[in-house]
């Protein structure tokens, strides 16, 4: 029997999982060559939250850190997380900007793009899965898990004939809650297996402690590839620990060989990263290193748990904990019972948010309004008909049923505007600076004045900058506008 195939996300999901995606390149180096050489079928490095964080937080150019990541690991494939046509931000962007993103992250080294959509709208899909093709990178079409009275096993696994049809070449099933039971896993990988012929991996989280049994039954379903990471880097909200694993996949017949010296090596690395989570003080926390059942019960991601709670502290409203929880499942069913992940898991929580303050569709975020517009694409249901009306009256458009980066409404940048605003600011403009400027101006600009002070790997690296801690990804405030006054929402992203 085949043994199953161990990827390392430590470097990516791993930090944006327990420590806000705030690990520095620097940190990152030292521990390189060990994992390069360890025998991992993939090393996540880069993409996510990494992008953003690397450069609003670390003053980092994303590119670098992707250069020195792939000459300190050359031997083993380099994957990322792309959110489709969305890139690494939330917005659509046009397929110019799509295609040469891809284009350039292959150049640098980028090898496997894992492209979702939080709607799991294959059309937002398409163009990157494309672009992938052309430029020889492998694409990962890769199905958002989540649970809700409209989604079934046999849903996602049509989901994965689909996208094997566009062209993938790998079908990755992704828990980015980490609310996929065992049984459930078995069913879906089993009949993902059993209609594919393209392998098939799995991503899920430990967030309720569910993860490494849902890969146990994943592995007996004939899973091809689980995503591992390394303490303390690993568990809780994180991917399961590698050596936690393999002692799991003990006698097992899709167990890999694994030297003693591979598991020294494992105990050396994890040794080497106790450090840097020591320095990551500022942004680690007990919550997301324990196992959390409440997100079982809510069937919520853990990080919306703990972001809600402070947020309702925030606004004196502690004591409506439940009611805020209570009105997600309402939220998801009007808006087509989307999955909950980066950026709908933000926008469900915070219209939960403004209908139990404000009462029920009484106040629509303009992005609550968008999903159900259309303008993030297809939703697994279809929209509630009275919210759709309300929100298209609140926001003042028509809903649309295209792919929504082809809408007439959408006023897009392509890489010919993008090259003439940075060379009129005088900043460098090939296409890795197009790209990011695209979805980070500010952050690039701010990089390139080289404004943000530099931080020094010395000194604990939360000290350098200003953002609030928390439990998940980076926090991202939206402001709104309410019967004029400001109200302002910290999100965390859901990976
Ligand atoms: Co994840």
């Amino acid at each position: 029997m085949k043994s199953v195939q161990l990827n390392n996300n430590v470097l990516r999901d791993g930090h944006q999982s327990l420590a806000a995606t705030r690990m520095r390149t620097e940190q990152m180096l030292p521990v390189c060559e060990q994992l390069d050489n360890w025998g991992f079928g993939a090393l996540e490095t880069w993409g996510g939250a990494t992008i953003d964080s690397g450069l609003r937080f670390l003053d980092e150019f994303p590119f670098d850190r992707l250069d020195a990541l792939k000459k300190a690991c050359p031997k083993t494939p380099h994957m990322m997380l792309l959110r489709g046509q969305n890139i690494v931000q939330y917005a659509h962007f046009p397929d110019d900007v799509v295609q040469a993103f891809i284009k350039t992250s292959a150049d640098h080294g980028m090898n496997i793009f894992r492209i979702f959509d939080a709607l799991n709208d294959t059309r937002n899909m398409q163009c990157a899965i494309a672009a992938c093709k052309a430029v020889g990178a492998k694409a990962h079409g890769t199905i958002c898990f989540t649970s809700s009275p409209v989604h079934s096993a046999a849903k996602f696994i049509a989901m994965g004939v689909e996208l094997e049809k566009m062209g993938c070449d790998a079908i990755v099933l992704k828990d980015m809650a980490g609310l996929i039971a065992p049984m459930e896993t078995f069913k879906i990988i089993d009949g993902l297996k059993q209609v594919l012929k393209v392998p098939v991996w799995i991503h899920t989280h430990d967030t309720a402690g569910l993860g490494a049994s849902a890969y146990m039954s994943a592995i007996d379903a004939g899973v091809d590839a689980i995503d591992l990471s390394i303490s303390p880097f690993a568990n809780g909200t994180g991917q399961p620990d590698t050596m936690r694993m393999l002692a799991m996949l003990k006698g097992h017949a899709r167990c890999p060989k694994v030297t003693e010296a591979q598991l020294n090596t494992l105990k050396d690395i994890r040794h080497y990263l106790n450090g840097v989570y020591a320095q990551l003080s500022d942004f680690t926390g007990h919550k997301n290193e324990v196992i959390d059942t409440d997100t079982l019960e809510y069937q919520v991601p853990g990080g919306m748990l703990s972001n809600f709670r402070t947020q309702l502290k925030e606004q004196k409203m502690e004591d409506q904990f439940e009611d805020v929880f209570r009105e997600i499942p309402v939220v998801r069913e009007a808006l087509g019972w989307i999955p909950l992940v980066t950026p709908t898991s933000q926008i469900v929580g915070m219209q939960a948010f403004l209908n139990v303050k404000f009462g029920r569709w009484k106040q629509i975020s303009p992005q609550a309004a968008d999903i159900a517009l259309g303008y993030y694409g297809r939703t697994p249901a279809a929209v509630s008909t009275e919210v759709q009306q309300l929100a298209s009256k609140q926001a003042g458009k028509d809903p649309i049923t295209c792919r929504p980066v082809d809408s007439s409404d959408a006023k897009h940048k392509h890489m010919d505007d993008l090259r003439k605003e940075l060379k009129a600011k005088n900043m460098p403009s090939d296409d890795e600076h197009c790209v990011i400027h695209a979805m980070f101006p500010q952050q690039l600009e701010a990089h390139f004045k080289n404004k943000n002070k530099p931080v020094s790997v010395s000194v604990p690296v939360g000290a350098a900058t200003t953002a609030t801690p928390t439990s998940h990804g980076p926090v991202k405030r939206y402001a709104l506008n309410v019967n004029g006054k400001r109200i302002e929402v910290g999100v965390e992203e859901i990976v």
